[in-house]
């Protein structure tokens, strides 16, 4: 294998998860074609598909070659086949497995408005228009891991279950880092949510920021309790730039921005690790949108946050900017042409099919050779 060969490991998962992979396939393979990349891409099991295989969400040997590729394409996971499994044999524990033990404890998460797509959201235009909002979300701890977490019999009667929102400084450091050197690249505004008025973990995290902040002079940094977050998304989502905040709370409001662009289908994400000594950072990629059950195996779901989700890979794994701007631009200008999938349909634009979808974007890299 050429040293420059990049090792990816394909988990499409559930749903539509297969189909819309497959136009992903297509983009690689036209930059290697094209542009003289080298892929070497192997797939696997996760989630329903892996437990319907396996017994388990997640193996060892997915784990293991998770671990040992470059970087990680998931397609979505869940559905409800499924809904009946115990909680640890749920689809949805083979993503937060695959999480926790790769250690992308930074989760990027994208909200951008395509200009041909401004009026597809539920707000106004002019709100919208023109967004371009990262949220940082931290992806290994808070609520989501902390111990002690159960359910348990009361000596009385009764039963009670608990969850611990634990953040340890080194936790809230590194997060913040990532959002911070973002905000370098971007507008060098942060705005960290919290919820430091009543959750003592909380003032930590905000206290934690604060000291990131002394390394970080030129970025202009805020705080903002989570509840007037969520306000402030929908009445002046522009007023932000890089917004970094715990697991919950970003996963709440990745949601809420989500829907800001009106087009959940549209939104890529990347999870990402701490490097190692040679500089090599475990990262997943994956389409923020879920395994959409109900339209799965029908070419009809939207490819488009998945090719942008493998946009992000060149970009944050490969360091290979300039194709992540072929892809993105190749996209923006397939929406400008007027094609649309079912779930960002407008009047009078064409309606395609996933397939058709994927080849667009192909045909439209083709004019950048
Ligand atoms: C997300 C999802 C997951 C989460 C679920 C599927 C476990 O909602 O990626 O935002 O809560 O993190
Ligand atoms: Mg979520």
């Amino acid at each position: 294998m050429a040293a420059d060969t990049k090792k990816i490991l394909i988990l499409p998962g559930d749903g539509i998860g297969p189909e819309v992979m497959d136009q992903v396939r297509r983009v690689m393979d036209w930059l290697s074609a094209n542009r003289g990349l080298s892929f070497d891409v192997s797939g696997g099991l996760v989630g329903g598909a892996s437990y319907d295989a396996h017994g388990t969400p997640l193996t060892d040997e997915t784990l293991a070659d998770a671990m040992a590729s470059d970087a990680v394409l998931l397609g979505a996971v869940g559905g409800p086949k499924w809904d009946g499994l115990p909680f640890d044999k749920k689809p949805e524990r083979g993503l937060l497995g695959l999480r926790k033990e790769m250690g992308l404890f930074a989760n990027l998460r994208p909200a951008v408005v395509f200009d041909a797509l401004a009026d597809a959201s539920t707000l106004k235009t002019e709100v919208v228009k023109g967004l371009d909002i990262m949220i940082v979300r931290e992806l290994t701890g808070g609520i989501y891991f902390g111990e002690p977490k159960a359910i348990e019999d009361l000596p009385g009667g009764g039963r009670k279950g608990y969850n611990t929102l634990v953040y340890s400084d080194y936790e809230v450091d590194r997060i913040a880092r990532v959002a911070f050197d973002l905000a370098m690249k971007r507008n060098k505004k942060i705005c960290s949510v919290d919820k430091a008025n009543v959750l003592v973990s909380m003032v930590l995290w905000r206290e934690e920021v604060e000291k990131v902040a002394k390394d970080y002079k030129e970025v202009e940094l805020s705080h903002m309790y989570v509840d007037n977050a969520a306000m402030q998304l929908i009445r002046d989502p522009k007023q932000f730039d890089v917004v970094v905040t715990g697991n919950m709370f970003g996963d709440i409001l990745s949601d809420e921005a989500a829907q800001l662009t009106g087009s959940l289908g549209m939104l890529p994400s990347a999870s990402l690790g701490a490097p190692d000594e040679t500089g090599k950072r475990p990262a997943m990629y994956e389409p923020v949108h879920g395994s959409a059950p109900d339209i799965a195996g029908r070419d009809i779901a939207n490819p488009l946050a998945t090719i942008l989700s493998f946009s992000m890979m060149l970009r944050y794994s490969f360091n290979m900017d300039a194709e992540a701007d072929l892809i993105d631009t190749a996209v923006t200008n397939v929406l400008n042409g007027g094609l649309r999938t079912a779930d960002i349909m407008q009047d009078g634009k064409a309606r395609v099919s996933t397939s058709v979808m994927g080849e667009a974007i192909t045909r439209e890299l083709d004019k950048a050779i």
